[in-house]
């Protein structure tokens, strides 16, 4: 029994040891393909690799994003950090693996073989050219070729901030082949989309989505792969920092006109705001780009604001004015009217409440109690209002207007938030 035992382990170690010899190749192989590739076949670089001329050498590109360094939009410069995987045919580059012990790919470095040169055409650096002699092809026994060169892609990007801070940027990357035309040279997508395989999300920018085009033309008739990426701010930090301050700016501005005309303090106070609104529209513009094609709606949404401002400010300096006269002075005609058209509505009003009550007279004593005082305070605003209009003063003139001018403002403004609001949102879809 034993004996059987040992010999069928022996022969079990021989088959695996054959097994072993045959899958290892020696340091020999290896330069004996080197040698077969690029010294007895005379390789040149500068050759495309095909073997008829007059056919293209079919390139193909994938793109992994690995994360979205900058977007700035005051610079129009967009970049990111991605790798491209490159696969091309080398004609040149085959051979027989099983007289090489097997080896059925090689690494070679970018200096010793043909590579489609791929250049950025929106550069926003100098860097445009994505290889470099420290990167490394693959290459399989077949003639496929594999180079993965890894870059920080900084390209130009035509900013638009119309619909600022809740707007959608299309920024692209194109790589063309330059000096070789589309016939000689054919980039292609391999696939629809950039591969988000590692992808780290970006702080500022969400990416939305992506899409890979090959039908432009480079420069001069090369071919050229576009590589787009669509991206929607997070807007968070802006409508914190910006937008909520300017609305409690708005709503601050207008109780300007709430704040008694004794304390002295109005003018301080719509000036300071009026300040504060022109300080927010500089920080706003440091935050855009500086061009007119498209405005950015925010920005006509705080020259709004500072207009009503202005307004307060102008309003506020009359009704002051009108506040200091004398009381003995004469109110023109005009004014009296108006002032009487705009109490009457009191009048009228304490009337219908008092035909109210008088309906609903459930509880007596008190309803009594209280319609009766309603009578007597009725008689004496009807006596204020038939009598004569001496006691129509400035104050109650700019008293009158204070509330005018705090209805009509406070409407301005929310009407100016309510529509910026809508066009942002509508203009950044
Ligand atoms: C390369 O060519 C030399 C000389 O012609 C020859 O001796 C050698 O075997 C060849 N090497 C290979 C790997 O074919
Ligand atoms: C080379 O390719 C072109 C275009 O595909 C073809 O017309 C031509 O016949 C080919 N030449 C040879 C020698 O195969
Ligand atoms: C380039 O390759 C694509 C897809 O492989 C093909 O549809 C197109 O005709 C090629 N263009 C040229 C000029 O060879």
């Amino acid at each position: 029994m034993k004996k059987i035992i040992l010999i069928i382990l022996s022969i079990c170690f021989i088959v695996v040891g054959c097994f072993i010899s045959s899958g290892s190749a020696s340091i020999n192989d290896a330069y004996k393909i080197h040698e077969a590739l690029f010294v007895n076949n005379s390789y040149n670089r500068n050759i495309r690799p095909v073997w008829n001329q007059s056919q293209a050498v079919q390139v193909h590109l994938y793109m992994f994003i690995k994360s979205i360094q900058e977007f700035d939009e005051v610079n129009e410069k967009f970049s990111f950090i991605a790798a491209l995987r490159v696969v091309w045919y080398d004609y040149l580059l085959q051979w027989d693996s099983s007289l090489y012990s097997g080896i059925n790919e090689i690494t070679v470095s970018y200096d010793d073989l043909w590579v489609p040169e791929l250049t950025l055409s929106s550069p926003s650096s100098r860097s445009a050219s994505i290889g470099k002699s420290t990167d490394r092809v693959r290459v399989k026994a077949h003639g496929e070729c594999e180079w993965i060169p890894a870059a920080l892609i900084e390209s130009t990007c035509s900013v638009d901030v119309k619909g600022y801070p809740f707007d959608t940027q299309t920024c692209s990357a194109s790589y063309v082949s330059l000096g070789y035309k589309i016939h000689e040279v054919n980039l292609t997508a391999a696939i629809p989309t950039v591969s988000l395989m590692g992808y780290q999300p970006n702080a500022l920018w969400d990416l939305i989505g992506s899409k890979v085009t090959t039908e432009a033309i480079g420069y001069g008739g090369e071919s050229e792969v576009s590589f787009t990426f669509f991206m929607k701010r997070k807007s968070a930090f802006v409508v914190v920092n910006i937008i909520l301050p300017i609305f409690f700016l708005s709503i601050l501005n207008v109780l300007v006109f709430v704040l008694v005309p004794e304390s002295g303090e109005r003018m301080g106070y719509c000036i300071t705001t009026l300040l504060a609104i022109a300080v927010y529209m500089t920080i706003v513009s440091d935050m855009l780009p500086k061009n007119s094609e498209p405005m950015p709606v925010i920005s006509y949404k705080l020259m709004v604001d500072l207009l009503i401002s202005s307004l307060i400010v102008l309003v506020t300096i009359l009704n002051m004015r009108m506040w200091n006269r004398e009381d003995n002075e004469t109110v023109p005609k005009m004014l009296k009217v108006l002032y009487k058209i705009l109490s009457c509505r009191k009048c009228r009003n304490s009337g219908k409440n008092q035909i109210h009550t008088d309906n609903n007279n459930k509880v007596e004593v008190i309803s009594i109690n209280k319609s009766t005082k309603k009578n007597i305070n009725n008689d004496d605003d009807d006596a204020t209002d038939n009598g004569d209009d001496d006691d129509i003063t400035w104050k109650r003139i700019s008293h009158m207007f204070d509330m005018v001018a705090l209805v009509s403002f406070t409407a301005m403004s929310v009407i100016s938030c309510v529509v910026y609001i809508i066009v942002a949102k509508l203009s950044a879809n």
